[in-house]
């Protein structure tokens, strides 16, 4: 099994490192990002068994958790200690919505980490008093998160903080932005325009932030984020902030678009 597991291991063809810090791990394929991204999960709860952590959905997590769990029972690391945190929810979602990222969440996550329901902050997108609801939520956060794992989507959106949203923003209600409804509704998804989402400056308060992508859309966000202003009309740019505690797991594809980007900033600064 050792062997196996050894083999298996990914290692990273590179590591770029940005000028603000950020770490940009690279990795042949998405398949390898995902499982390297999965290790970096399972050395924070093997590290410190009671961390609180902060759990995106969407697809990209989908092959991060699958690997997680696997993980999680080979190496039979507990996470019977660990507090979870949502990223976001859509509103509303009611409690059977088959798309709301609390089902996504106790499917892929909770249950086969086997966390217990004590130690899980659920964000309840059946809330009726949204604002109150995202009170509760940011004083809960209030304890500390130790990792936060991340996605990206259309607009450079980290969580559901779209295009405009300001860098200090707690867990608020956002409306979600015309890209996003409009991939969501393509995916054959739930479509809401509303969501419960921590907010920016919510999200930068981990200790330790992980970002994953995967391919080439990703990495014209993510260029836009690393290469381009940091402005509220990228949000993800706000990563650039906290860099030092920033690591982004990506896979080859998205690298080369990262790199051109990176590339073309230097070209500019020659000319
Ligand atoms: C999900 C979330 C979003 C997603 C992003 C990418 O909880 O907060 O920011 O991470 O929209 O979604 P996928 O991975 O589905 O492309």
């Amino acid at each position: 099994m050792a062997q196996q597991l050894a083999e298996s291991l990914p290692r990273g063809r590179q590591e770029l490192t940005h000028h603000d810090g950020i770490k940009i791990r690279v990795f042949e394929t998405p398949e390898r990002t995902s499982l390297a991204a999965a290790i970096r999960i399972i050395d924070v709860a093997n590290y410190n068994p009671l961390a609180a952590i902060t759990f995106a959905t969407g697809e990209t997590m989908k092959p991060v958790y699958e690997e997680l769990a696997g993980l999680a029972h080979i190496l039979n690391i507990s996470f019977a200690g660990i507090t979870a945190f949502h990223l976001d929810e859509y509103w509303p979602s009611e409690p059977d919505n088959p798309f709301s990222f609390r089902n996504f969440l106790r499917k892929r996550v909770f249950g086969p980490l086997r966390i217990p329901a004590d130690n899980i902050h659920e964000i309840d997108g059946s809330a009726v008093d949204l604002q109150e609801e995202a009170r509760l939520y940011d004083e809960a956060l209030k304890r500390g998160v130790d990792l936060a794992i991340l996605g990206i989507g259309p607009g450079g959106h980290i969580g559901f903080n779209e295009r405009g949203t300001p860098f200090d923003s707690r867990t608020h209600v956002a409306n979600l932005a015309q890209d996003t409804i409009e991939r969501d509704h393509e995916r054959g998804e739930y479509v809401s325009d509303k969501a419960l989402t921590q907010g920016i400056e919510t999200i930068l308060e981990a200790d330790q932030i992980i970002l994953v992508a995967y391919g080439e859309e990703k990495g014209r966000y993510l260029a836009e984020a690393l290469y381009g202003e940091i402005s509220e009309n990228c949000p993800a740019s706000a990563l650039r902030e906290v860099g030092h505690k920033v690591t982004i797991f990506v896979d080859q594809e998205a690298a080369n678009v990262i790199m051109q980007a990176r590339d073309w900033k230097i070209q500019e600064s020659i000319d």
